[in-house]
């Protein structure tokens, strides 16, 4: 893909007989053109192509990482396979919940004999989880079969990590314990041809108390306004219609700039952007969500009726244990106000179960905002203790049955409203963006709605990435059922 070789004249131009450049990407560079050449002779030894896989945990910012680590690899001339079983085995790990590790650890149990079949296999994990030194000592003890572990902080640095990891026959661990800037122009190989995640900013200032995230993934920093701009118009360039901005709270996106510039004012700049179609955005901090955004999202025509707006609980005393800087009534106000300027808008959001000292009561707010929200869709998690963050060491963690019980009922509070909302819209005609063949009926094609709900419909993969005018025919449950209805563009 011509993205991926976009950076090919400066990669060639780097000088191997030198010591390698001490400023960034040209460092990168350098290590990419030397692993190009080790990965050439190993070809070469075995008479085949060495192989890649990369399994990414986690949020939206970790499968942008993994699309990095891919666009490494691949320039340096390793294919990209489905199956586990490759030369190069890479984990991208997440450390929000409990379950996270648990299933990372699984995974490692299972390669310790495959890596005793296959010696020469390189696995390396990265990741949020790398961050913890209980994490990295665990595997470095009890998975000696791991050759690389790098965090989040030097992702960047992959090329060079791996040309230490061909020159070496013990572990490298290169963990940093905080970022050193953003380096920019890399190779990204993205999953989908037509649609993209693009970082605004990095890290999170808002020290939630039950979360990891600011631990793991540092301080905020937040992209120059150019570097986005640059890259989203190149990636249009390359047929994307559809990008995703990321960051942790992209409502606070710019503060941190030398000149500072709001989120709504970026949002302008990107919707000017010729060839982009649909913006979308992840994840938005109710504390920092402005009038101004809300009227930019009015007036838009490229940004999608979906807002994921976390409430996490629905208790205003909860919240401020929680340090999120809202309370009930002002989170009920908001979603107001986005009804209000947006009547077709989809609101989402995340909500955790079992908070420490969230009692019966506490519960019933949550509850209590579910019913008058209605919720397009929810995520639902039960609470998970991260040690190190404030609420671990609050005595009052709440009994196991309990929360379960709270977890069901509230679960099916959130699918009865996620269903009444989706059957709202049957018999409307909508746009809908292709994504994939589905994988279950391949006389049917997927994709999503610009609230972003999933619409599967009569279709083959010629389809894919086009934006079609599709009738919704049946509602089931949170997806659709359609019929092409007009155009397809
Ligand atoms: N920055 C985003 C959230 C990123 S983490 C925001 O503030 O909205 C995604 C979700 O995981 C959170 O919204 C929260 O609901 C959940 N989460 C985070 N830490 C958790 C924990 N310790 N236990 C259970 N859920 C958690
Ligand atoms: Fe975690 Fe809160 Fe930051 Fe979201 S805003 S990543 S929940 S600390
Ligand atoms: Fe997980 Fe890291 Fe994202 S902890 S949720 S992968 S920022």
């Amino acid at each position: 893909m011509e993205y991926l070789n976009m950076y090919e004249k400066e990669i060639q131009s780097s000088d191997l007989t030198m010591s390698p450049p001490t400023s960034e990407p040209e460092r990168q560079y350098y290590y990419i053109k030397k692993a190009r050449e080790i990965v050439a002779a190993k070809k070469k030894e075995l008479n085949r192509d060495l192989t890649c896989h990369i399994t990414t945990f986690g949020c939206q910012m970790n499968a942008r990482d993994s699309e990095k680590l891919l666009g490494v690899l691949e320039n340096i001339g390793y294919v990209n396979v489905e199956e586990e079983d490759a030369d190069i085995i890479i984990f991208n790990t997440c450390t929000v919940r409990e379950n996270a590790n648990q299933r990372l650890y699984g995974h490692l149990g299972q390669l310790k004999n495959y890596k005793k079949k296959h010696p020469n296999t390189i696995i390396g994990i990265c990741g949020c989880m790398m961050q913890e030194e209980d994490a990295v000592k665990t595997i470095t003890t009890k998975h000696k079969h791991v050759n690389i572990l790098f965090g989040t902080h030097n992702l960047y640095k992959f090329a060079e990590i791996l040309c230490n990891s061909f020159d070496s026959d013990g572990v490298i661990v290169d963990v940093w314990k905080a970022a050193e800037g953003i380096v920019e122009d890399l190779p990204v190989d993205r999953k989908y041809s037509f649609k993209s995640g693009v970082n605004i900013s990095f890290g999170c200032n808002n020290f939630c108390s039950y979360c990891i995230v600011p631990y793991v993934r540092g301080r905020e920093r937040s992209r120059e306004p150019k570097a986005i701009l640059r890259e989203i118009e190149r990636l249009c360039e390359d047929g994307v219609t559809e990008v995703m901005l990321l960051g942790q709270n992209v409502n606070s996106y710019g503060k941190d700039l030398d000149n500072p510039m709001t989120f709504a004012e970026l949002l302008d700049e990107v919707e000017k952007i010729e060839g982009l179609r649909r913006i979308r955005f992840m994840t938005s901090h109710p504390k920092d969500l402005s009038d101004e955004l809300i009227e930019v999202m009015a007036r838009s025509k490229k940004i999608c009726k979906h807002f994921h707006l976390p409430l996490q609980s629905g208790s205003s005393r909860i919240l401020k244990d929680m340090n999120r800087r809202y309370d009930k009534e002002r989170y009920l106000s908001l979603v107001e106000k986005l009804r209000k300027a947006i009547p077709d808008i989809a609101i989402t959001t995340d909500i955790i179960v079992g908070y420490p000292g969230e009692t019966e009561e506490d519960f019933l707010e949550t509850m209590d905002v579910v019913e008058r929200v209605k919720y397009d869709s929810a995520f639902t998690f039960i609470y998970s203790k991260r040690t190190g963050t404030p609420a671990a060491s609050n005595p009052e963690q709440v009994d196991e049955a309990v929360v379960k019980d709270r977890f069901d009922r509230l679960l099916a509070k959130v699918q009865k409203y996620s269903k009444e909302q989706a059957a709202k819209h049957v018999s409307e005609v909508t746009e809908v963006l292709v994504e994939n063949v589905n994988e279950q009926d391949d006389s049917l094609v997927s994709g999503r709605m610009s609230n972003n709900s999933i619409v599967h419909f009569p279709g083959d993969k010629s389809l894919i990435g086009k934006y079609v005018d599709v009738k919704l025919v049946e509602c089931k449950g949170f997806y659709y059922i359609g019929e092409v209805d007009g155009n397809i563009r």
